[in-house]
């Protein structure tokens, strides 16, 4: 396999399913080697399984984002067994449960930010350390369209999705003169398992959601992985501190 990612050794956090899975699939199909990490083994060699039958050489490693023990073990396997890192994927994320701002349970709330702000600060440390030594990487974090605009009854969700643009803009000034390069996408609402499990909780949301995108339709994994893949690449070595926003046009309106 050869491609745009020929040679680059890749991370993807929650690479098991949704987004992540796909993004997996999209630097594979560029060429590169890809270390899967997700907290679910099932899903995660589910990933690993369709990347070995593509050809490209994988891994899967189970880990948990809100532990800082576990995103270390990460790295360390990742850079031992493939012989490295280049691009890293920071995607891993949860939805939490629904509530407004003033009925969200402290538990809630730190349930959903050790794992989408915590947890990518936790990933790009040590993404950094190894990066800094070669003087070479990229880094690529999921935030979301919830990261530009708030959203009723997500507080922390939409609080930790403002937070990654923030770290992603920091670490990517510090970093800018020093070979990496760190940027992050907002996806839309795309069709994965976790806006499926949203509208298990609220059946009746899926048209008024519809109506509201520009395009009329849902995003697909594979329209934000592609461009991840792009952002990790050689193909945008001037991009860094970026946002790129890919929603189907919803934070246009
Ligand atoms: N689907 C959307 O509409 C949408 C929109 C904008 C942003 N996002 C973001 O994209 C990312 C992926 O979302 P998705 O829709 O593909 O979700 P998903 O639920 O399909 O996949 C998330 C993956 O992350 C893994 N994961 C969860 N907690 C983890 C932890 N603590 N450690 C390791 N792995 C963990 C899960 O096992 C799962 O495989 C998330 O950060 C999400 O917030 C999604």
């Amino acid at each position: 396999m050869t491609g745009i990612l020929d040679k680059k050794i890749a991370l993807v956090t929650g690479g098991g399913s949704g987004i992540g899975r796909a993004t997996c699939i999209a630097l594979a199909n560029e060429g590169a080697s890809v270390a899967i990490a997700d907290l679910n083994p099932e899903t995660g060699n589910s990933t690993l399984n369709h990347l070995k039958n593509m050809g490209a050489k994988a891994l899967y490693i189970e880990s948990d984002m809100s532990s800082a023990s576990s995103v270390k073990e990460m790295i360390d396997i990742t850079t031992k067994k493939l012989g490295g890192l280049d691009c890293a994927v920071n995607n891993a994320g949860i939805q939490g449960e629904l509530s407004s701002t003033s009925e969200c349970s402290e538990e809630n709330w730190n349930n959903i930010i050790s794992v989408n702000l915590t947890g990518v600060w936790l990933c790009m440390k040590h993404e950094i350390i190894h990066m800094l030594k070669y003087k070479s990487g990229t880094i690529v974090n999921v935030s979301s369209s919830f990261g530009l605009v708030g959203s009723p009854n997500m507080p922390a969700y939409s609080a930790s999705k403002h937070g990654v643009l923030g770290l992603t803009k920091t670490a990517a000034l510090e970093c800018a003169q020093a070979g990496i390069r760190i940027n992050a996408i907002c996806p839309g609402t795309v069709k994965t398992p976790l806006v499926d499990n949203l509208l298990k909780e609220q059946p009746d949301i899926m048209e008024s959601i519809i109506q509201r995108l520009p395009m009329k339709r849902l995003g697909k994994p594979e329209e934000i992985g592609i461009s991840i893949a792009w952002l990790c690449s050689d193909k945008s070595t001037f991009a860094t501190g970026m946002v790129m926003t890919i929603d189907g046009g919803l934070t246009t309106q």
